[in-house]
């Protein structure tokens, strides 16, 4: 795609606010100026507004007030104005009673926040998993010209000789503690190797695939994705981030210029390229239903289904982030899907020229850490979108992180009607299930939990994991940790509390899993099926006020993106009247 900048000089929309000498603009100007700003400043140069999700709260986004520093030394640099903006901040570590619940709450303030305040541009200071998706989704109803600066990863995590991955690690010990083979002591002392710096989880979870599916989607500068947090170079990008957003208001280079199909394409088939997080599905649908592109859950399944995982980072493999940007980083993947028919070239990214023109002479720095597609870590990459009975509308499994023994199966369902039963139940030893059955968990999609939680991943029985199994499949209408592995099918669409197929499963039912015919099938005859759905009566609590009323009044479903009815669409940035 070619990219025609706009002509400048040109007035920007912050001038609505701050040019003239009306009561409103001598107002305007008048207070700003109260934090030191001398009037050569409001000569029409681009306001950028550093939209921060800093927070002690957000601990993976708690050095972000540091990087904004940096942002803003660019912005000067570069002939503008920043300033700094303190947004919603939903840390995946803290937000009850999920951070999903709050991503679109998150969305529509920051989305307000742009378009109420007095800014042409946006630099979005992201990291934690949700402070992402929210922020683009944001940014995407505005369409103001603007780039990510995400906070980086954390450093490896070292515990007994062994790398140690945010997350991945947990689960590990947490399953291995419940099959006594590590004991509590040694536990709590893994609990101070795992974070060992500022920055995100630094598996390919989450908040790396977020700011993976960033720099492809062409919506961060080239190589941002893998920078440790703490590496000098962290602080270049965002100053040189903070330049580049100057130039781009200049030039009016909108994120609608940028999130076109191709880029989503890119994006999804990059995930399948790093072994990316199963929330990478529901955040994608979501942005590109703010932008009005036509992107949809069968483009995961089309677009992703080829593309072997290359990345060999934990959840999937062996390493962690601070390895992959050793090697060289997403511009190495990149270029190999690039030379390799699996990338648009020619879609454009925050540069203002072609993805392809950033990559295309990078060089694989460990080609272990990155493999060759010949000597790929999984052959299959991308997301398996399932369909049949039990999920009409789609459900989604990461085969890279699935055993390879469960992806045809047919076994007996074991079903908990929503976490708390699953929580009271599952360690029973009188509990009937064995390595064979299917676990089927409900009331855990966007309006049930509500929020969709990161359940789906559900621990196994205690007495399944003490005969030495570590999988079984498990299939729910929640999300999954992007850290987190397992044959674990997740999204299921429409989801439980909505009367999907999903919430008239029984124990004993037989449930038929095709991941290769993409088929996902509760085995009972139609009529059975449609009677059992015609009794069905919700059994979820509906909040009765706030936010958690208009969530669960509101939400979509998994299949769309889970966003807000009323927040889909593109509504641009127009500034409105004001009289002091
Ligand atoms: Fe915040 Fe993983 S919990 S990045």
């Amino acid at each position: 795609m070619t990219f025609k900048p706009a002509k400048w000089p040109r007035r920007l929309r912050s001038r609505e606010w701050y040019e003239g000498s009306t009561k409103d603009a001598i107002y305007h100007r008048g207070w700003l100026k109260n934090q030191g700003y001398p009037d050569d400043l409001f000569d029409g140069r681009p306001i950028i507004g550093i939209l921060n999700t800093w927070s002690e709260l957000t601990p993976c986004n708690g050095h972000l007030r540091e990087l904004a520093e940096k942002v803003k030394a660019g912005i000067w640099e570069a002939g503008g104005f920043p300033v700094e903006v303190p947004v919603f901040s939903a840390s995946e570590n803290t937000f009850r009673p999920t951070a999903m619940m709050f991503r679109n709450l998150a969305a529509m303030s920051i989305e307000e926040q742009i378009r109420g305040q007095p800014m042409d541009g946006c630099v979005l200071m992201v990291g934690c998993d949700k402070t992402t998706p929210s922020l683009l989704m944001a940014a995407a109803s505005c369409d103001l010209p603007s780039i990510v600066v995400t906070g980086g990863p954390m450093l490896n995590g070292w515990f007994q000789g062994e790398r140690v991955g945010t997350g991945t690690h947990l689960w590990r010990f947490s399953e291995a503690v419940k099959a006594g083979e590590m004991d509590q002591e040694t536990f709590l002392e893994a609990e101070n190797a795992v974070t060992r710096s500022a920055g995100t989880c630094n598996t390919m979870g989450t908040a790396s695939s977020m700011a993976s599916m960033t720099e492809a989607l062409g919506m961060a500068l080239s190589g941002n994705a893998a920078i440790p947090a703490v590496d000098s170079r962290r602080r270049v990008m965002a100053q040189l981030s903070g330049r580049r957003i100057v130039q781009m208001v200049k030039d009016d280079l909108k994120p609608s210029d940028i999130l076109t199909k191709q880029a989503f394409e890119n994006a999804v088939r990059v995930n399948g390229a790093i072994g990316g997080s199963t929330n990478a599905v529901v955040h994608l649908l979501a942005i590109a239903g703010r932008i009005e592109v036509d992107f949809t859950l069968d483009d995961w399944d089309r677009c992703g289904r080829d593309v072997p995982t290359i990345v060999n980072l934990q959840p999937s493999g062996d390493y962690l982030m601070e390895e992959f940007f050793y090697a060289g980083g997403l511009p190495v993947v990149l270029r190999q899907m690039g030379e390799a028919g699996l990338l648009h070239r020619d879609a454009l990214t925050v540069s203002g020229g072609p993805i392809w023109d950033e990559v295309k002479s990078v060089r694989n720095g460990n080609s272990d850490v990155i493999r060759s597609f010949e000597n790929a870590l999984t052959a299959q990459g991308g997301m398996a979108v399932l369909r049949g009975n039990l999920a009409p509308k789609g459900a989604i499994l990461k085969p890279s992180a699935a055993s390879p023994h469960l992806m045809q199966h047919k076994g007996r369902a074991v079903v908990f009607e929503d976490i708390d039963d699953y929580k009271a139940r599952i360690a029973d030893p009188d509990l009937d299930v064995d390595e064979t059955c299917i676990l089927v968990l409900k009331n855990c999609g966007p309006k049930g939990y509500p929020g969709m939680a990161e359940v789906g991943n559900m621990g196994l029985p205690p007495k399944v994991l003490k005969k030495g199994i570590k999988d079984m499949i498990r299939i729910s209408d929640a999300r999954m940790s992007g850290t987190a592995y397992g044959t674990v099918i997740l999204h299921t669409s429409p989801e439980a509390a909505a009367g999907g197929p999903l919430a008239i499963v029984q124990n004993g039912d037989m449930i038929d899993v095709d991941v290769a015919a993409r088929r996902l099938h509760l085995d009972i005859p139609d009529e059975e099926l449609a009677a059992r759905l015609s009794e069905w009566k919700p059994t979820f609590e509906h909040a009765a006020s706030g936010y958690a009323w208009l969530h669960q009044a509101h939400v979509e479903g998994a299949d769309t993106g889970a966003d807000l009815d009323f927040l889909k669409g593109c509504r641009g940035s127009p500034v409105g009247k004001d009289s002091h």
